[in-house]
């Protein structure tokens, strides 16, 4: 049930850098979301957060008491990859609505159970991939869906950022590294550019003395139906970039950038065909609140979300492939599959986006 004014009743799980700094401040620019409750390991964050947003402050060994607190009816869960099943199940199980940060877990096996969890409470679930409701990238779809390339025939994106030694990216192995963390954007946008879902993987992963758990840099492979490829090169070790081409038979986009957030980053790209170039820039929105925004209002219309657990699924089978493919050296096949539902122009938010408070006790990854 929502709140007497309407609102969705979030509480936040894990309250580091994406939850301060980008997913509680745009919670203020919706107009049908509202925070009640947080969920934090840190004392400290539990009383300066509480106070600040006017929060009740939960441990998390009061999960359950916070589940069941009638306080809530949704969480936002951001804590670490491997900590995504362990919140977001037993919310569900509660019948409690879960918008949980991508990748949607560690394993396929967590992952699974996240979906199966939703579908048998009939909570709603949605993973947290932003750009789902971010106006350029919805331009761009819409654009090669309208033949505006012709046929998309190949992908290529860089990613990379230099992770801080100390984030907890740098500490654990494949999971935390930069193919779930970052990989999950270019994979994510090729299966939603193509409306199709690869059938092999191939990658190539790379280490630096830096001292990462994870490799440093990875570059990936995938074959599609149709002839089509999408490759991509990612990395917790070099400078920040984020950018695609998508190269079809009559023209190309190209985007740059194309997946980031925040201040002055507005998702940008250019199609072009023979000798002409027309420049798209889509305005800087708040994509935290414009997803929690949408998430909202699946919940408050009784909708499923786009992005569901079966979209989180379909990644992170692709996720679980290039891990063995780095393990074992050799291309992994998938079994091929297909979606139904893809990004539609309904899910478009555009709202302002909010200025990034101070942190209590956390940090930005890179940078
Ligand atoms: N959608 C996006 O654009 C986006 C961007 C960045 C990250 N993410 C996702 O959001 C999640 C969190 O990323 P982040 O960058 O916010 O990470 P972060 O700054 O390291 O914060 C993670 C928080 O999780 C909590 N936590 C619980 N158990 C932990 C453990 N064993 N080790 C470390 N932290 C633990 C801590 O919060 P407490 O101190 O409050 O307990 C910590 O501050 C990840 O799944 C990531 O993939 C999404």
């Amino acid at each position: 049930m929502p709140s007497i004014e309407g609102k969705i009743r979030y509480a936040v799980v894990g309250a580091g850098w994406i939850s301060q700094g980008a997913f509680m401040p745009g919670v203020g620019q919706t107009t049908n979301s509202l925070m009640t409750a947080i969920v934090t390991g840190d004392p400290e964050k539990r009383h300066a957060l509480g106070v600040k947003y006017g929060l009740t402050a939960y441990s998390y060994e009061e999960y359950d008491k916070m589940l069941a607190s009638g306080e809530v009816d949704a969480v936002y869960v951001a804590t670490p990859n491997d900590r995504h099943r362990e919140f977001a199940e037993p919310a569900l199980q509660a019948g409690i609505h879960v918008l949980l940060e991508k990748p949607m877990a560690a394993s396929l096996e967590d992952a699974e159970a996240i979906e199966a969890a939703a579908k048998a409470s009939g909570a709603k679930l949605m993973i947290a991939y932003r750009l789902h409701c971010e106006p350029g990238t919805i331009a761009m779809i819409e654009a090669v869906r309208n033949g505006e390339i012709g046929t998309p025939r190949y992908f290529t994106s860089t990613f990379s950022q230099m992770v801080k030694m100390n984030n907890h990216r740098a500490k654990g192995g494949y999971w935390v590294g930069p193919v779930p963390d970052m990989g999950a954007y270019p994979i994510n946008a090729v299966r939603n550019l193509f409306q199709a879902e690869p059938v092999e993987v191939m990658a190539l992963a790379s280490k630096t003395d830096r001292g990462l758990g994870a490799d440093d840099t990875v570059s990936v492979i995938m074959r599609f139906t149709e002839g089509r490829q999408a490759s991509f090169t990612l990395s917790y070790s070099a400078t920040d970039i984020d950018r695609f081409h998508l190269v079809g038979t009559d023209g190309l986009i190209e985007a740059m950038p194309a997946f980031g957030f925040g201040e002055g980053t507005a998702i940008s790209y250019r199609v072009t065909k023979g000798s002409e170039t027309e420049e798209h820039r889509a305005p800087v929105v708040d994509q935290f609140g414009g997803e929690t925004d949408y998430f909202s209002d699946c919940i408050l219309n009784d909708r499923d979300p786009e992005p569901n657990g079966e979209e989180g699924v379909l990644d992170m089978r692709i996720l679980v492939a290039i891990e063995k493919a780095i393990e074992t050296g050799m291309p992994q096949k998938l079994e091929p599959i297909s979606r139904q539902r893809r990004i539609g122009p309904d899910q478009e938010r555009k709202l302002e986006l909010a200025a990034v408070p101070d942190f209590v006790n956390a940090d930005t990854p890179a940078g």
